[in-house]
């Protein structure tokens, strides 16, 4: 007999980066489409869902961290499900079993939609699946993020292997979705109202399918999708092609924003990263960019303290960041990840010392998204309202055309509207405007 006590409820957190939200959202889809029901509140979920991030330690130590928590509530509550699925999962595997013996399911990358068919098949056993290499893990439609907003995945895996990285490991090969699959996904999002889709890929300018590559696919997007406003994420600087800026220079759908993580200055750290492209050909890269388009915001992912960075190879990325001026940039402190190349270099920069480095370059970082964000004051940018502001019911929580958050005058307007905004402040992280009028 199966004592088994029915799941009906169910309560995802999500960390890493947003193709794991945009797993989160398209796996509550597939939930929900089985009659299972998704509660904001803990407390109330016969299944705990943690879809997992394992890029740097931090990130798994916070997972392992909850999972402890957890621990303890399911103690009082046996009857309690819990599913660690996404990148640690995969990383782990059966030995997240041996760490926390509490957890009943483990799905790995490319089995995080098979979940609720596990549930329905494990009749109470526990389960680990971890299988890489499937192609038709998209076959689900993913589901918006907001009403007004959604992620499409066009790609998955990477095949880089820049040597301190973990995702080709976790995410297993580049594989890439047709055009006329994406393209579908996206009407569909369109059909309910989604009026800004963001392209998702490890690398989403190494984009090739049946002929077609990133810019044509985008020039399609913005003319077959229905969809308004476009943003991509994320750019390889070996792979942004000239032809990728001219289609954002032709099509006003494509939001001006590029996120190119340049991670180091220095080409010797480059090199040993295994990035393969030297400084002076992502600044030529950089310099054809804002040549091309009228109005860009640049943003960024550097990492300090890489095995054998030396104190002037460290300035070299002071002095990048000082040239490029990017409008914003994730900056982490090198992490060792088991099993990747860098993992056999000596990490020979102390933690003070990176911590040293970290806060240096954040400094200097927010002096410059500041000044970035006092140069909009005066300029009208399209922005596509998202929500009331955190801070005061009175104004609303907008984003411009170049990815900044900027508060509005409620008036009468809604979620998932499009409007001219003029610029007439800015802090260090927020602008503040005045709406001129609506975008047809
Ligand atoms: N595919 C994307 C994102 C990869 S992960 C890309 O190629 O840009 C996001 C960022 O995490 C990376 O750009 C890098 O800056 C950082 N990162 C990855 N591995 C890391 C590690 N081992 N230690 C510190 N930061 C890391
Ligand atoms: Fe990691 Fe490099 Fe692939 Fe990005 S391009 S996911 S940093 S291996
Ligand atoms: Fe983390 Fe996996 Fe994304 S390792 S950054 S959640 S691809």
């Amino acid at each position: 007999m199966n004592t088994e006590k029915e799941i009906r409820t169910f309560h995802i957190s999500t960390y890493g980066c947003q193709m794991n939200l945009a797993d989160s959202s398209t796996l509550a889809a597939a939930m929900t489409a089985r009659g299972f029901r998704r509660v904001s509140d803990e407390k109330r979920a016969d299944l705990i869902i943690l879809n997992t991030c394992s890029v740097r330690d931090k990130a798994e130590q916070r997972v392992l961290g909850r999972l402890g928590e957890l621990a303890g509530i399911k103690r009082k509550n046996p009857d309690l499900r819990l599913a660690v699925v996404g990148c640690m999962a995969q990383r782990l595997g059966d030995g997240l079993l041996k760490q926390a013996p509490q957890v009943d399911y483990v799905l790995g990358t490319d089995r995080v939609f098979d979940l609720p068919d596990v549930i329905a098949r494990a009749n109470g056993s526990r389960r680990v699946m971890t299988a890489l290499g499937r192609n038709d893990i998209d076959t689900i439609a993913p589901a918006p993020e907001t009403p007004y907003s959604g992620f499409v995945t066009i790609s998955r895996g990477c095949d880089n292997y820049c040597t301190y990285c973990i995702v080709p490991f976790v995410r297993g090969k580049e594989r890439a979705h047709s055009a006329d699959f994406i393209i579908d996904s996206m009407k569909r999002l369109a059909d309910r109202g989604v009026v800004e889709v963001t392209l998702l890929g490890q690398n989403v300018n190494s984009y090739r399918c049946r002929g077609t590559d990133f810019p044509d696919l985008l020039m399609r997007a913005a003319g077959e999708s229905g969809v308004r406003r476009l943003r991509f994420m994320t750019s390889h600087p070996i792979d942004l092609s000239t032809k990728l800026v001219d289609v954002m220079a032709r099509c006003p759908a494509i939001m001006p924003h590029i996120h190119l993580p340049l991670q180091s200055g220095a080409d010797r750290v480059l090199k040993n990263m295994g990035r393969e492209y030297t400084i002076e050909h992502y600044l030529k890269t950089v310099e054809y960019i804002r040549s091309r388009l009228d109005y860009v915001s640049l943003t960024t992912d550097l990492i300090v303290g890489f095995p054998g960075e030396t104190e002037s190879e460290y300035e070299a990325t002071l002095e990048a960041v000082r040239t490029i001026r990017y409008d914003s940039a994730f900056m982490f402190r090198y992490s060792v990840r088991p099993g990747t190349a860098a993992a056999d270099y000596d990490d020979d920069v102390t933690e003070d010392e990176k911590i040293r480095r970290l806060k240096k370059l954040i400094a200097l970082q927010q002096e410059i998204s500041f000044a970035c964000n006092r140069r909009e004051v005066g300029r009208v940018r399209h922005s596509l309202v998202e929500g009331t502001s955190r801070r005061d019911r009175d104004y609303l929580r907008a984003r411009t055309e170049g990815n900044k958050t900027v508060l509005i005058p409620a008036g009468d307007l809604h979620e998932g509207d499009i409007v001219r905004v003029k610029i007439t402040s800015a802090d260090a992280f927020t602008l503040h405007g005045e709406v001129e009028g609506t975008c047809q």
